[in-house]
């Protein structure tokens, strides 16, 4: 809307013009998106992006107003139609979360309060320190432990090594950089270890050298007395180690390292014991569980998503840090024009920045407390159990089939197997594998990722989903097994040479 001013010259503010027109326009929306959401299930879970919505993707920055309906319009026809597929119910790729209706109306509430929740009071800053307080005490942990919402963990785990690089190191990191280091700091993990440990040791300066990967058991998990010897070794060389990073539940097989023996020997060795446990902590809801887990409540720190297995729409991520003081000290910086003052909005308790690298935070807690307040937190426990109960129930379908064949044991939520076939060499499967992962992505049917373990391509299912039904699982298997067929069926013809077909077997 445009007005003149005193002066008389025209005044701009992007505000609408027509606030019915956007009203009406944001019902649409609300209708279009409950929609959408409530027919997945007749949606295809992926397409490819077709060339007129990558032509309209590429257009220029316009320069003149097209309005809020033929933005809305535009979206409509050439984004919506062509997610990721993760909120569809036949969606099991990578680790990623389906999303909740009230988590994406939430966004949509916290986006329109627009606060940064960084150190200001406002309730927002309040709505965080209250989930933080639930997510202690749903996982088990002291309320002592500090915490802070992030965007996923990545960033929880760059968090944690930060706080555990300069609590750990015997000079003053923050002040001298790491060339006040006499000896290099060095951290552990296994070779199953998330990317984004490595991530984190390089932008902390430490170098992904420093990050020692370890070898794992049949099972991979950590093995721990190589573990131990690697430790010694690092010492005897004049390095310091300083950090082991325990897996509960790694991306590729959903592993969970022997916590027990993490931890007493972290505390034995003077380590700090940092859990990432991105997806696999969420499994502490399910009392059962527990034991499968051991004592996540020992670790230094823990990092874990509320964006995979709590279904939360992105993103959201959380760390916890046992030494609320040496987290503070990792990260706090008070310029003079954020400092406390006595009375209105800048004496609150908690300054979130305090606890991470971001000034400006957007209010993720938001739709952590309105789902948590919708569903309560049994829920969630019965829905990690319904989707672990799932896990076994393909585990045990692919066990019962001669031409597939499981890859790894089934700690939690995630079934690695491969489809087999005798007479077809390795490298013939390894290409089937993943001829049969593209085709069942492009049919759009069902959804699955594919990874490597012990060198060899296996096909991932990661079941982070809340929407999955025993039928989808018999659907994955049916068009796993059909592919396979498919794939298999010139090397019959080639009397078990190789197959030569258009999938590019060769
Ligand atoms: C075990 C593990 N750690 C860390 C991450 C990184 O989490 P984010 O994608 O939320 O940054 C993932 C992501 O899949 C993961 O599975």
């Amino acid at each position: 809307m445009s007005e003149p001013a005193e002066g008389g010259h025209v005044e701009h503010t992007l505000d609408p013009d027509d606030w019915n027109e956007l009203r009406a326009l944001g019902h649409r929306m609300v209708d279009d998106i409950l929609r959408d959401m409530r027919t997945l299930r007749e949606q295809p879970v992926w397409r490819p992006v077709p060339q007129s919505a990558r032509d309209h993707l590429r257009a220029e920055v316009p320069l003149e107003p097209e309005g809020a309906t033929a933005a809305y319009e535009q979206f409509r026809e050439h984004v919506a139609p062509y997610p990721r597929g993760n909120n569809h119910p036949r969606y099991w790729g990578w680790v990623n979360g389906t999303g909740l209706p009230l988590g994406a109306l939430a966004d949509l509430l916290a986006s329109a309060m627009n606060p940064s929740v960084a150190s200001f009071e406002s309730a927002a800053n309040l709505v965080e320190e209250q989930v933080l307080g639930w997510l202690k005490s749903m996982l088990g942990f002291p309320a002592a432990f500090s915490a802070v919402l992030t965007s996923g963990s990545s960033m929880s785990n760059i968090i944690a090594l930060a706080v555990a690089r300069d609590a750990r190191a015997d000079f003053d990191v923050r002040r001298h950089g790491l060339a006040g280091s006499n000896a290099r700091l060095v951290l552990y993990g296994s070779l199953e270890t998330h990317s984004s440990l490595q991530k984190a040791a390089e932008l902390l300066g430490l170098g992904a050298d420093a990050l020692r990967l370890v070898p794992t058991d049949a099972d991979f998990r950590v093995d721990v007395a190589q573990l131990e010897r690697a430790i010694a070794t690092d010492r005897s060389a004049g390095l310091r180690p300083f950090c082991v990073v325990g897996n509960v539940g790694t991306v590729n097989t959903g592993a969970v390292d022997d916590l027990h023996a993490l931890a007493n020997l972290c505390s034995r060795s003077e380590l700090w014991l940092h859990l990432d446990g991105a997806f696999g902590a969420l499994a502490w809801l399910c009392p059962e569980m527990r034991g499968v887990l051991g004592p996540l409540q020992r670790a230094d720190s823990l990092a874990f998503d509320l964006h995979k297995w709590m279904y939360l729409p992105y993103d959201v991520g959380c760390v916890f840090v046992r030494d609320a003081a040496a987290h503070r000290a990792t990260f706090a910086v008070t310029p003079s024009y954020l400092s406390a003052s006595p009375a209105g909005g800048n004496g609150h308790a908690t300054r979130f920045p305090d606890y991470g690298i971001e000034l400006s935070r957007r209010f993720r807690a938001l739709k952590v407390w309105m789902c948590l307040k919708e569903h309560g937190v049994r829920r969630f426990e019965d829905q990690v159990r319904q989707n672990i109960g799932q896990a076994h129930d393909l585990e045990r379908a692919i066990r019962a089939l001669p031409n597939l064949e499981l890859a790894a044991p089934v700690a939690l939520n995630i079934v690695c197997f491969r489809f087999v076939e005798a007479g077809l060499s390795p490298r013939a499967l390894d290409e089937c594998n993943l001829a049969i992962v593209a085709r069942i992505q492009e049919g759009g049917r069902v959804f699955a990722s594919h990874t490597r373990l012990h060198e060899r391509v296996v096909i991932r299912v990661a079941v982070t989903n809340h929407r999955s039904q025993a039928e989808d699982f018999r659907l994955l298997v049916q068009e796993i097994e059909r592919h396979g067929r498919e794939l298999r069926a010139p090397a019959a013809q080639h009397n078990g040479a190789a197959p030569r077909d258009a999938s590019g077997l060769t």
